[in-house]
């Protein structure tokens, strides 16, 4: 299985600490925002990642990871995003490199508290069973208006809609997705949203109509650290107990 890492975009919402670099660059506490959705993946044991990256100080992720050294990898693969087109826009920048494969995608900005190790093999498990198919987690939040929104119909997803006005639910997409090789193929056929991207929610929900989604309901915390507000709440919980825990015992 693959690995990729978006650490695309501008950061606009955090500006003026993204003017001179990228978001994903910043400190959360004690270490780079990348180094914590690294660490999902590898502890979850995908060690094959693809970091997309872009802006004008995209090759500082070179000096800073290198080939992966820090985390226990060989290599670390990178390609650049031109521009903000959208987070499935980014996704299909690494068709070439994955084609064919599925794909465990994390976005540059999400921690957690634990970890996937379970729901990975879950999809894994899927993929050998059904033989395709995507996976989503959901997390109860108490502002679902910021995120993608799930609707439940009995045991399955319904419907996700992007950044409602009027969610369905409390239960937010977090950023990080499972899909089959089938992914490179649907990336092509989207369109631009109202907001000019491509949309990680359009795909979700052609996996949705394929009848091929399931979820996981994530445990321990989550959080995005795109916004000034998220950011110090992502900063205050690595201080306060760290993230990334693989034994159920720190974890809590
Ligand atoms: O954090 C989870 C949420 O992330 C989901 O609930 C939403 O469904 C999903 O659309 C996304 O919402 P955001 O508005 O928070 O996404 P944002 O534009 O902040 O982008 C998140 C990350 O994706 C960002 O840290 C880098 C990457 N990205 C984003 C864009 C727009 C790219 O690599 N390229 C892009 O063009």
């Amino acid at each position: 299985m693959k690995g990729v890492i978006l650490a695309g975009g501008l950061g606009t919402r955090l500006f003026p600490l993204t003017k001179i670099t990228n978001k994903h660059l910043l400190p959360v506490y004690d270490q780079p925002m990348i180094y914590y959705p690294i660490r999902t993946l590898v502890n979850a044991g995908i060690d094959d990642i693809m970091i997309v990256t872009g802006g004008r100080k995209s090759g500082d992720f070179l000096s800073l990871l290198g080939n992966g050294k820090d985390f226990g990898l060989g290599h670390l693969n990178y390609t650049y995003q031109e521009g903000e087109g959208g987070i499935a826009e980014a996704l299909g920048l690494c068709a070439h490199w994955a084609k064919g494969e599925p794909v465990v995608v994390m976005l540059g900005d999400n921690l957690i508290e634990r970890n996937i190790i379970e729901p990975v093999q879950a999809f894994r498990r899927q993929l050998a069973e059904e033989g395709q198919g995507a996976k989503i987690l959901l997390k109860e939040v108490h502002d679902p208006q910021r995120f993608g929104v799930a609707r439940l119909e009995g045991d399955h997803v319904a419907e996700i809609i992007e950044k409602p006005k009027d969610p369905p639910s409390n239960l937010a997409v977090i950023g990080i997705y499972m899909y089959d090789h089938r992914v490179w193929d649907i990336i092509g056929t989207l369109e631009p949203s109202e907001r000019g991207e491509l949309e990680i929610t359009d795909v979700n929900n052609w996996y949705i109509r394929d009848g091929s989604l399931t979820y996981g309901v994530l445990e321990g915390w989550w959080t995005d650290a795109g916004t000034f507000e998220s950011l110090y709440a992502a900063t205050r919980r690595v201080a306060e107990g760290g993230a990334n825990h693989v034994d159920d015992e720190s974890a809590g």
